[in-house]
């Protein structure tokens, strides 16, 4: 199994161009089930899990094409890749177990699914490293819609007789995903859906864009409130993938943690609302202009340091917690104390005791972890259990003093676009070892 190995120490300086987004670019192809015309998408980044969804959509009849984009002159850090998707005839609507438990968001093709044909078969996700993520939310709000579902076999079996029907939905709680499924499965459902309690994040405005370019008739994205008039077909369109904001909260991150001075292109401090608050407490200026977004992080000795912030994570506009575990690398280092709240997922500190190896004082009271900044990190071997876990570590590799081996690096191919290239152009020593 491969290793990242990093020597800590160097600040980074320079440009990383963002990618296109992840956890966008995922639900956006399952709508391309929706149709039988092409969707072309543009901007999608080069992750193993676009690749384990393309797998997926390929099982169930859609034809796939990719191209690279190219005559960008941005050389080998270029702008992503064109996927057309045409799903003129579905293949098979069952989504088997060993493509779903590599990754949880295959359950997004199961609204798309049972909209245009009527029946769906999609292997339930199981749980996994960050909690139990359950898809009650999904399959509820389907039931409301006309489907019948039962469980058998660790498979949701849905069907609906005829047509799914317009309904009024409150959410309990907001759930990014069940908001994808239901907004696609509504686009073809007959009559009004009225969506309430639904999540707000950009990836939720990215699907809703491309939906109604493919002809769906949608108001109140990204807003708490969705309405959506079911039409009896969608036809084809071209979209771009909006830029990762994980991705790049992650390289704001990185430039903050080495003290270091960074550009970001191809991204935008609106995807990220909050977060210069957020680092201007802690003492990293971020500015935007036209040529990016621009970070400057403290060195450590500098006066005044980086100081120590409380965040608490909860659903968009407030802050992710898919960079909760980077704020807590870059707040192991902090002058004074931090205590970070994770209230998302119930299982999402697994990269504290990894942090600890490196030199961290963190400890765990619930929910909450209490940081206390130490001088200095040094390097050590550390296992990952997660994607944005195993970043972390790569984070604080990058602050420590020595060598830092980093395990399990398949967690990072699935979120992370060339992270070792976009890292030595800024100067960091970092490197991709074999088994
Ligand atoms: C999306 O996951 C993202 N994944 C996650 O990113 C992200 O952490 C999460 O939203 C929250 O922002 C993709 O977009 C592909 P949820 P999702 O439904 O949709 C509970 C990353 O690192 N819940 O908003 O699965 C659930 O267990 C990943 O890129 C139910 O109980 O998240 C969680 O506690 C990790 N029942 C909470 O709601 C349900 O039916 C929010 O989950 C659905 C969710």
């Amino acid at each position: 199994m491969d290793r990242i190995l990093i020597r800590g120490g160097a600040p980074l300086r320079g440009t990383i161009p963002i990618a296109g987004s992840k956890n966008a670019g995922l639900p956006l192809m399952a709508a391309s089930l929706l149709t039988e015309e092409p969707l072309v998408l543009g901007n999608l980044p080069h992750l193993a899990d676009i690749v384990s969804m393309a797998n997926l959509l390929a099982q169930h009849g859609v034809s796939l094409g990719m191209e690279a984009e190219t005559g960008n002159g941005r050389g080998e850090l270029g702008r992503g890749h064109t996927l057309t998707l045409q799903a003129g005839r579905i293949a098979s609507t069952e989504a088997p177990y060993d493509l779903v438990r590599k990754m949880r968001a295959s359950v997004l093709v199961l609204g798309p699914l049972l909209a245009r044909c009527g029946i769906a078969r999609v292997s339930l996700p199981g749980g996994c490293a960050i909690g139990a993520r359950p898809v009650d939310l999904h399959l509820k709000a389907l039931e409301q819609m006309g489907a019948d579902i039962t469980i058998a076999g660790g498979y949701v079996e849905a069907t609906v007789p005829g047509q799914l029907r317009g309904a009024e939905i409150t959410f309990p709680f907001v759930s990014v995903g069940a908001t994808e499924n239901i907004l696609m499965a509504a686009t073809l459902a007959d009559g009004e859906s009225v969506l309430i309690n639904t999540a707000r994040e950009p990836e939720i405005v990215d699907l809703a864009r491309c939906l109604t370019a493919m002809g769906a008739d949608i108001e109140g994205a990204g807003t708490d409130r969705i309405v959506v008039r079911g039409k009896r077909s969608l036809h084809g369109a071209s979209h771009q993938v909006i830029a990762d904001r994980i991705e790049t909260g992650t390289y704001v991150m990185a430039a903050a943690i080495t003290g270091g001075d960074v550009t970001l292109t191809h991204s935008s401090l609106a995807l990220l609302p909050g977060l210069s608050k957020v680092l201007g407490k802690a003492g990293i200026a971020l500015t935007e202009s036209e040529a990016g977004i621009r970070v400057q992080g403290r060195r450590l000795g500098e006066r005044p340091t980086l100081s120590g912030v409380d965040v608490m994570t909860e659903p968009f506009p407030g802050f992710p917690t898919d960079l909760q575990a980077q704020m807590m690398a870059l707040m192991c280092i902090a002058d004074g104390a931090a205590m970070i709240t994770e209230t998302i997922f119930e299982n999402r500190f697994m990269h504290v005791p990894e942090l600890c190896r490196l030199g961290a004082n963190i400890t765990v009271h619930g929910a909450s972890a209490l940081i206390r900044g130490v001088p200095k990190l040094t390097g050590a071997p550390v296992m990952a259990t997660d994607l944005r876990a195993s970043v972390s570590l790569v984070l604080a590799g990058l602050a420590a003093e020595g060598e830092t081996t980093i395990n399990r690096v398949y967690h990072l191919d699935r979120g992370y676009e060339r992270l070792e290239a976009k890292l030595s152009a800024c100067g960091a020593t970092i490197e991709r070892l074999g088994s």
